[in-house]
């Protein structure tokens, strides 16, 4: 925790005197840094290093729109990054930040006055899957999602394993293509990184209600062309499985160049790492949670495309706000939609509505403090809920779960 501690005492934007910003990564932080670089007026050279040989494309759809319905429909938006050089296909390998140089796998270098990690991260891979037959696949890239699409068939037999975000919103899509699931979950209840419990119970009970088999608190131990085989000896048949069992940071090419990383770049909230001139932005990064005060890898697209927008425009101009929002992600499951905000993980959870009517809010309290909000069908309310827990004020609990009490209400009185 050392570089955390040194990170969080740098506070000051010096002025960088910018020429060429070279970008590693072809993810929506990078097309988010590019995009509000040009926007802030900077026109210098940007060029924008992706490993991966598609044009800049979006993951959320590949476990959703994209993995039901096939087409395109899942490319950023560039037009607004004008003039940027985009390499595809091509992997940076180590940085020289002496020389100020970026080196390539094609042997190119290229300079930097700037250079952005945005290098994102890859899916854990499952040692008890290794040299097996059953066809396995992991969902975090076109091709992936490409790969299961191909499989989802009326009558095939899916096995995810990790009830976790990727894993359940894909059980929900294929059970909606007449593909039999299965989930298998080593912890007892589902989404244990990213949902309290009341969220997981309701996951549950969705998945149940659509014929979703769970196995929870289950280990998977081998595999066979029969299927996969659990701790408790059963095997769980399946035709192919997916493993999502959560990521880990990309953050190879910083630590080879002996930046602060552990599972994540260390950035402050300029996105500064500990190199002069590097900066890390996305999923890549570990930066200090404003709302547990930790350091932490936030995995959300929101945080992605705002973190790196902050960071572009501090480096373009020291005065503008530094990063500083609270976490959010949304997740889509059958017909719920699903949004969090901040640590939906405390030591209390007070509902607000009826969590059978698939329209409520969760409250998340930690030593009596508003630490998150899960909110289930009602997009209106996040607003709200955002600048109530950015205030750090707590309402009263019977405030909270007064139904009658209009949500922009609670967020705005003044008196808690
Ligand atoms: P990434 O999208 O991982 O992009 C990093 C890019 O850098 C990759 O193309 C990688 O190949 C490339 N790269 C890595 N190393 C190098 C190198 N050395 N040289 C060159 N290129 C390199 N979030 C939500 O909030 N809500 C959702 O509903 C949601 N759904 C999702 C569904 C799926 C199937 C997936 C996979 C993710 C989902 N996410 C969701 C998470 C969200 O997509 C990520 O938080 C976001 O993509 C992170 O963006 P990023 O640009 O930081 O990293
Ligand atoms: N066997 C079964 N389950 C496991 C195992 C295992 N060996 N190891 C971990 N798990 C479970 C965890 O308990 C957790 O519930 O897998 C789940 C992983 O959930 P996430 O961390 O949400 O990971 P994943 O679903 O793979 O999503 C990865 O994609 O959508 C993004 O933001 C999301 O960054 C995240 C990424």
């Amino acid at each position: 925790m050392h570089s955390a501690i040194l990170l969080q005492g740098l506070t000051l934007m010096p002025a960088v005197n910018l020429e060429t910003v070279a970008i590693i990564g072809g993810g929506v932080a990078a097309v988010s840094f590019a995009c509000a670089l040009r926007a802030g007026g900077f026109n210098g050279s940007i060029i924008a290093v992706s490993d991966e040989p598609e044009l800049a494309y979006d993951r959320p759809p590949l476990s959703k729109t994209f993995m039901s319905e096939g087409g395109d429909a899942v490319r950023l938006d560039t037009s607004r990054a004008t003039n940027v050089e985009w390499l595809h296909g091509v992997a940076a390998i180590s940085i020289d930040g002496r020389q100020r140089r970026v080196h390539l796998a094609d042997g190119r270098s290229l300079p930097y006055s700037a250079l952005v990690l945005a290098t994102g991260a890859k899916p854990r891979p499952l040692a008890a899957l290794a040299n097996v037959e059953l066809p396995s696949f992991t969902l975090r890239t076109l091709g992936d999602a490409r790969g299961i699409r191909a499989r989802l068939v009326a009558g095939a037999r899916m096995v995810v394993i990790g009830g976790g975000i990727i894993g359940l919103e894909l059980a929900s899509t294929a059970s909606r293509m007449g593909v039999s699931v299965s989930v298998v979950e080593a912890l007892p209840r589902l989404m244990n990184r990213c949902a309290g419990d009341v969220l997981a119970s309701f996951v549950a009970a969705q998945h149940a209600q659509n014929g979703v088999e769970l196995w929870l608190g289950k280990q998977v131990i081998g595999c066979s062309l029969q299927g996969v085989l659990l701790n408790d000896g059963t095997t769980v048949p399946a035709d192919f499985v997916v493993v999502g069992i959560g990521v880990s940071a990309n953050d190879g090419l910083a630590r080879s160049a002996e930046i602060a990383c552990d599972d994540g770049i260390f950035v402050d909230r300029y996105g500064r790492t500990t190199c002069p001139q590097v900066y890390a932005v996305g999923d890549v990064t570990r930066q200090r949670n404003p709302v547990s005060g930790h350091f932490e890898r936030i995995e959300t697209w929101t945080n992605a495309q705002n973190q790196a927008m902050a960071v572009a425009r501090c480096l373009l101009d020291p005065t503008a706000a530094p990063y500083d929002e609270i976490p959010y992600y949304w997740s889509d499951q059958y017909d719920q939609r699903i949004q969090v905000l901040g640590i939906p993980q405390g030591d209390e959870e007070l509902v607000r509505g009826n969590a059978g009517n698939n329209a409520f809010i969760v409250f998340h309290l930690l030593r009596d403090r508003l630490v998150g909000a899960t909110c289930i069908n009602q997009p209106k309310a996040v607003a709200p809920l955002r600048r109530l827990i950015a205030s750090g004020k707590t309402p009263d609990r019977k405030k909270m779960i007064d139904i009658d009490l209009d949500i922009r209400k609670l967020a705005d009185d003044d008196q808690q």
